[in-house]
């Protein structure tokens, strides 16, 4: 297996030094990505040592070693995974041919598109979460926030690598534009509406680390399936890293729920006004800040049927999950799937063409996965022995893209009127009340070992490190 060179001043395992000409062009992109970086990345933190991970090798075992790194010094690089022989296109009409080490001409086009579209919510996210730097909760979670915004810098690299040498100089001017979008920016935005909307306090950090990293896993399996191999490769090496950021989640918000619990049974209320009062998040703001999220993240799927994702599935661009897994025979002809759909102001099921309904079948699967840890958040607060649940909505609930965006629904699956969203609102989504509560809590806390008060302490440092370990060294 190819092991990683640190001695090139881009990392990669690619063999970069024997393509001269994609080499100077990525060495060419890579100071427009250090000043990206220096402009949109972690606000003020560019001289602080980082106990950051980095990979030594793809294999699974060992890629990771920890030592303290300044930032803009990362070692971002090019880590595909090894090559299978003799890989075949897994699904569509390409099925059984040899998987492609070039871009067939014929989907050119096509590929393109999804790589840049993966390639933009990289960068995008690091620039959502730019500020939260400075109202971290520990250095145990500061350490974590950078950890998972030095690695969305290295997906970018990853989409950027694959532009470069497959799709010369239309792929260039890509890797450029991909710089030079900014999220939530009027004229020149990121690609997709989630990665436009604001992260604004760490509550919405774990909630966008579950939710909608978990969307990168769900796209990133789609793609690890593809025929085009350095897609195939390099997804599957990022899917090791977005673990990480999906574990940040969800454990962040398991903290949240349990400081709150604590907090309940020792004033022994269960009134939001006075959990509030004792500096903790409520379980029923938790609850609006999970339906927003959620819902935002669904829609990230895409249109419920598109000829677009039967296009991609057809031409063997992106797969299913878990597409080899599967025992059907990968083509789909023939087949139907069930989505939901709008009939004079009912959800009503329908029956429709599977290929057209990939975009569901991916948004299906992302639901029942993220649903799990909604379970797991549960059982902390079943053992704080309190009778709330939280839930995951309903998949119509607050769409803004698909069949179900036309209609409004409650939560829990009825469609409602107008006026009747708009009374319940409140209740359903976070207010700007709730949002100027939750950064109410945010202060900065950053002695070694110590927490904010509204969430609890981690079970275990990074890296066996103790948790009062000095992740940071703010120099
Ligand atoms: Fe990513
Ligand atoms: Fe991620």
């Amino acid at each position: 297996m190819a092991g990683i060179d640190y001695a090139e001043k881009i990392p990669n395992n690619v063999n970069l030094s024997e393509d001269k000409t994609l080499q100077r062009a990525l060495e060419h992109w890579q100071p427009n990505y250090i000043d990206w970086w220096k402009d949109m990345g972690p606000d003020g933190s560019q001289d602080f040592d980082v106990y950051l991970r980095t990979a030594v090798s793809v294999d699974p075992q060992g890629w990771a070693q920890f030592s303290h790194v300044k930032m803009p010094d990362y070692r971002w690089g090019i880590f595909l995974n090894p090559r299978e022989a003799d890989r075949k296109v897994g699904f569509g009409e390409h099925k059984g041919e040899a998987a492609w080490q070039d871009v067939p001409g014929e989907h050119r086009a096509n590929l393109r598109r999804i790589i840049v579209t993966q390639g933009d919510t990289e960068p995008a996210s690091v620039e959502q979460q730019r500020h939260l730097g400075l109202t971290a909760p520990s250095q145990y979670d500061l350490r974590n926030l950078f950890q998972v915004n030095v690695e969305e810098g290295r997906h970018l690299w990853a989409m950027v690598y694959l532009l470069h040498k497959h799709f010369g100089r239309d792929g260039r001017e890509e890797a450029e534009a991909l710089l030079d979008r900014r999220s939530g920016d009027q004229d020149n935005p990121r690609i997709l509406g989630a990665f436009n909307e604001k992260t604004p306090d760490w509550l919405a950090f774990y909630m966008f680390t579950y939710f909608t990293d978990r969307d990168g896993k769900f796209q990133l399996c789609a793609l690890a399936e593809s025929g085009f191999d350095p897609l195939a490769r390099t997804t599957k090496f990022m899917l090791t890293e977005e673990a990480h950021h999906m574990f940040v989640g969800e454990s962040g918000i398991s903290r949240v729920i349990q400081r709150t619990c604590e907090v309940m049974n020792r004033i022994k209320s269960d009134d939001p006004a006075k959990v509030r009062a004792e500096g903790v998040v409520d379980l029923q703001t938790l609850q609006r800040y999970l339906n927003f999220h959620f819902s935002v993240t669904i829609d990230l799927f895409g249109a419920d049927e598109s000829s677009n994702a039967a296009i991609f599935y057809n031409s063997g661009l992106k797969g299913r999950f878990e597409e080899t897994k599967r025992d059907d025979d990968h083509q789909l002809h023939g087949r139907h799937y069930t989505v939901l759909g709008v009939r004079e102001g009912k959800l009503v099921e329908r029956e429709v063409p599977m290929l057209n309904a990939l975009n569901e079948v991916l948004r299906d699967d992302y639901i029942r996965d993220s649903i799990g840890g909604v379970n797991r958040w549960n059982k902390v607060i079943e053992k704080a022995g309190i009778p709330f649940r939280l839930q995951a909505p309903h998949k119509a609930f607050n769409r803004k893209i698909g069949a179900l965006s036309a209609v409004k629904v409650s939560p829990d699956g009825r469609v409602v009127s107008e006026a009747e969203f708009a009374q319940h609102e409140k209740a359903w989504l976070p207010s700007a009340e709730d949002r100027a509560f939750v950064a109410s809590l945010m202060g900065r806390v950053v002695e070694p070992g110590k927490f904010a008060n509204w969430i609890a302490p981690p079970v275990m440092g990074v890296n066996r490190q103790p948790v009062d370990f000095e992740y940071i060294r703010f120099n």
